[in-house]
């Protein structure tokens, strides 16, 4: 299995990850956890790149795509290879939305990049944890370029994702976290991974 977590920020994504993957090994599922932008060396220092400089959008999609095709080939496809389920904080998703959505980079643009940098894999199944941006940004602690840019940029980024969810129904499953403690929001992820134990 190979499951993707999107969402604008401070969404709880990191903290589901870290729960589903405590749940996954007490069921010895045998499992990676990983992230993007990073998750390789080569990738992680394309991150320390991105998320604090101002860039041109075509620049900064250049080094998103990058940072994947790097991370794809080195983790997510051996790991895939050896039958470990693969929990990715983020994936091609984030891009369409980010750099699609917000940025205004041509979606078309967007879609051949991310096949490109993954082989033309898609996840699985995708979950987007759904959360009023203004809560999710009020939980930034070290914001990054993308939290500091603010709430319409955010807002945009959240349409991005609920325009992918109406358009790939079988793979987006959204979690409405607002008002849910993590404990509930891990309940609900597991009830859908059950089916694929
Ligand atoms: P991170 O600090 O990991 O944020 P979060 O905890 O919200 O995931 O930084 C990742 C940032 O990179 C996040 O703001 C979203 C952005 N991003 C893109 O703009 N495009 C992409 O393709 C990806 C993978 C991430």
């Amino acid at each position: 299995m190979f499951i993707t977590f999107e969402g604008t920020e401070g969404c709880g994504k990191s903290t589901l990850i870290q729960n589903l993957s405590h749940k996954l090994k007490e069921l010895k599922v045998p499992h990676i956890v990983t992230r993007e932008p990073g998750g390789s060396t080569v990738a992680e220092s394309i991150r320390a790149v991105i998320l604090h400089q101002e860039m041109d959008p075509l620049t900064e999609l250049f080094l998103y795509e990058a940072a994947r095709a790097e991370h794809f080939k080195t983790v997510v496809e051996p790991a895939l290879k050896k039958k470990q389920w693969v929990l990715c904080d983020r994936f091609t998703d984030s891009t369409i939305a980010y750099q699609g959505f917000a940025r205004g980079l041509p979606l078309p643009m967007i879609e051949k990049l991310n096949q490109m940098a993954t082989e033309k894999t898609k996840p699985h199944l995708t979950f987007f944890l759904d959360l009023p941006v203004e809560i999710g940004l009020s939980r930034a602690s070290d914001p990054n370029k993308f939290e500091k840019a603010g709430i319409d940029f955010q807002k945009k980024v959240r349409k991005g994702f609920v325009t992918l969810s109406k358009q790939n129904p079988k793979r987006f499953r959204t979690l409405k976290v607002q008002n849910k403690n993590p404990a509930e929001v891990c309940t609900s992820a597991m009830k859908i991974l059950k089916a694929y134990l």
